[in-house]
């Protein structure tokens, strides 16, 4: 048994958590085993990374030790939770994943796609998402949405043109991969974005079952 790989992408606000909850219930329904999770974290030991790349500080992160950090972090979950489910045959729900390395740390930071592919190659070795779900919105939709939420983390803290750029290196690797992406437009009415993967879900289920 092999299971199925499915990361959730899409800035701050998009509704990936809501709706990461929302498709795992439509799978379980179904009797699939289901395990979800989140980058960067989803183990103890990664949650603590996740804590250092996100809480605000004076000392300023060089965005080469940003990068290192998201790996790290990405080599713990996949050892520790990613690897073993998918060998179990569960269906993995993640809510971010290398594609936001790309989008944030060389979209948003600058970073060189090339650098972020060494440490993928590294990290992940064969390992990619077997389908990722984009949620796309306008940048100010999105923000207002997280300020709504409370207190803006790191990355929230930074300008409309880091998440412009952000927004861009989804669609772009999205239209450049069209058989592994599926672009949710996120800025509809929550019950609208539900619509939208109700209409996927055949094509998940075949590809959980297949
Ligand atoms: N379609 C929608 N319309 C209006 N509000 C929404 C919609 N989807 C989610 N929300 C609300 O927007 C906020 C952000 O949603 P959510 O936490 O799911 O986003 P996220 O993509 O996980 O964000 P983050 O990247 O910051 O974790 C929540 O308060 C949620 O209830
Ligand atoms: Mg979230």
């Amino acid at each position: 048994m092999s299971g199925l790989f499915i990361t959730l992408e899409g800035p701050e606000g998009a509704g990936k958590s809501t709706n990461r909850e929302y498709l795992a219930e439509r799978l379980r329904e179904q009797g699939i085993d289901v395990l979800l999770t989140r980058e960067p974290g989803g183990t103890p030991l990664a949650e603590r990374i996740r804590e250092l790349l996100l809480t605000p500080s004076d000392e300023p992160m060089a965005a080469d030790t940003e990068l290192l950090l998201v790996f790290a972090a990405r080599a713990q979950h996949l050892a520790q939770v990613i690897h073993p489910a998918l060998a179990r045959g569960s269906v993995v729900l993640c809510d971010r994943f290398t594609d936001a390395t790309y989008a944030y740390q060389g979209g948003g930071r600058g970073l060189s796609e090339a650098r972020i592919a060494v440490l993928e190659e590294f990290v992940q070795a064969q390992l990619r998402p077997d389908l990722t779900l984009v949620f796309d919105l306008p940048v100010e939709v999105g923000l207002a949405r997280a300020i709504a939420r409370g207190r803006l983390d790191r990355f929230e803290q930074e300008a409309q043109t880091f998440f412009e750029s952000v927004r861009q290196t989804y669609l772009r690797r999205a239209s450049n991969e069209p058989a592994r992406y599926r672009i949710l437009d996120a800025a509809q009415t929550l019950t609208g974005v539900q619509a939208s993967i109700d209409q996927l879900l055949p094509d998940i289920l075949e590809r959980c079952r297949g």
